[in-house]
Formats: structure tokens, C-alpha cells, sequence
């Protein structure tokens, strides 16, 4: 009994030493479940894609849940309608409303996103840095789903949903 816990503690030990010798800039596998940030930092620019669609009842329930979870709705009101920030719902995208440009703002947060190149392209009543939420929101699949939820309550001019094809 004794020598099998030995064991099982041996193992556990390699496999983190294992763990702990995998060189820090590796790339992941792309079905790996990472953190939004080391999601972001690994898909070149203009490639992130939510997997989940708009229309799918079950992940727009858990995206919206998450959203209360993640204190998303502090700032931007229980359905993203706006409350002391902008609103989510609107066709005013601040910098683009895309699913790359979304994920990576709230990754990185908006001073991150803008050191990153990206530019503001719009403004809402309200005026402030959007923190990064990489560190917070735990998996870039939670982040999907709060996305997924994000666009359903969308209620702005439908040729503008992902960004305004002026922008
Ligand atoms: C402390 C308040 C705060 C919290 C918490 C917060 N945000 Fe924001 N968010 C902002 C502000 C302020 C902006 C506008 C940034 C700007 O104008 O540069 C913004 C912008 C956004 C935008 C772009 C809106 C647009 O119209 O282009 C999205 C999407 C967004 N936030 C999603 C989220 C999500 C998802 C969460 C939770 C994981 C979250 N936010 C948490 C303050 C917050």
C-alpha cells in the first residue's frame, strides 16, 4: 500500500519536472486549452475565429453566465447594454468589430491593444481603458462563450454586426 503511494508520488514528481522542462516559448497545440492571452499571443493577427455561433442557445446561456461571473457586467451592464461603460450591443465598435479584435481587447485590455498597433476606430459616450481581462477570464473557451453572448445581444444595424464596412 505504502510502496504504491511512493510510486504515485515519484510519477507525479517526473511528470512535473516533465512539465517544468517544456521550453517556455513553445507553442502550444491548437486544440490545447490555454488562457486567453497565451491564445492571442500564439494566433497570428486577424486569425482568431469564435468557434461557437450566436444562435447556439446552450453556449450563449453559459457565455452570458460567465459575463455575470466575470464581473463583465459591472462595467457594461447585465445584458452588455451599457451601463458605466460602452455598450456591447451597438454598432459602434471601438476598435473593430471582428472576433480577432474583440478577443485580443479583452485579452490584452484596450492600452495593450492600442501598443499592439491597433487604432480606435470609434467612441462611445464613455471614454476609458478597458482593463485586460486575460489574466481573470481563465480559458479562451469561457472567452468564446462570453463572445458568443455578446454578439446575440446584438441589436444594431445587421450590416454592421462584425464592424461597419466603412471602418
Ligand atoms: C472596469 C470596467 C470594465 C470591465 C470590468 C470590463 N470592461 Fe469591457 N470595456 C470597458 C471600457 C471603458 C471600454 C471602452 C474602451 C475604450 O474606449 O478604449 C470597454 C470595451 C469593451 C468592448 C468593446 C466595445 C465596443 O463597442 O467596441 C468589449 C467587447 C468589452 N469591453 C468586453 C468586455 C468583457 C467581455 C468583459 C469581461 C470579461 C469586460 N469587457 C469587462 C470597461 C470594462
Amino acid at each position: 500500500m505504502r510502496g504504491s503511494i511512493v510510486i504515485a508520488c515519484v510519477a507525479g514528481v517526473i511528470a512535473s519536472l516533465i512539465w517544468a522542462g517544456r521550453p517556455s516559448g513553445a507553442a502550444p497545440a491548437a486544440n490545447e486549452v490555454m488562457t486567453p492571452v497565451q491564445r492571442a499571443d500564439s494566433t497570428p493577427r486577424g486569425k482568431l475565429k469564435n468557434p461557437y455561433s450566436d444562435t447556439d442557445a446552450a453556449v450563449v446561456a453559459a457565455g452570458n453566465r460567465l459575463f455575470m461571473n466575470y464581473a463583465c457586467s459591472g462595467c457594461h451592464g447585465g445584458t452588455g447594454g451599457g451601463g458605466m461603460c460602452p455598450p456591447l450591443t451597438n454598432d459602434i465598435w471601438v476598435y473593430g468589430g471582428d472576433d480577432d479584435t474583440l478577443f485580443r481587447l479583452v485579452a490584452y485590455g484596450s492600452q495593450e491593444l492600442q501598443a499592439k498597433g491597433y487604432s480606435r476606430k470609434g467612441q462611445e459616450n464613455v471614454v476609458a481603458p478597458m482593463p485586460p481581462m486575460g489574466g481573470i477570464v481563465k480559458t479562451d473557451d469561457d472567452l468564446w462563450r462570453i463572445l458568443a453572448f455578446v454578439r446575440a445581444n446584438y441589436h444594431g444595424a445587421p450590416q454592421c454586426k462584425y464592424g461597419c464596412p466603412a471602418n
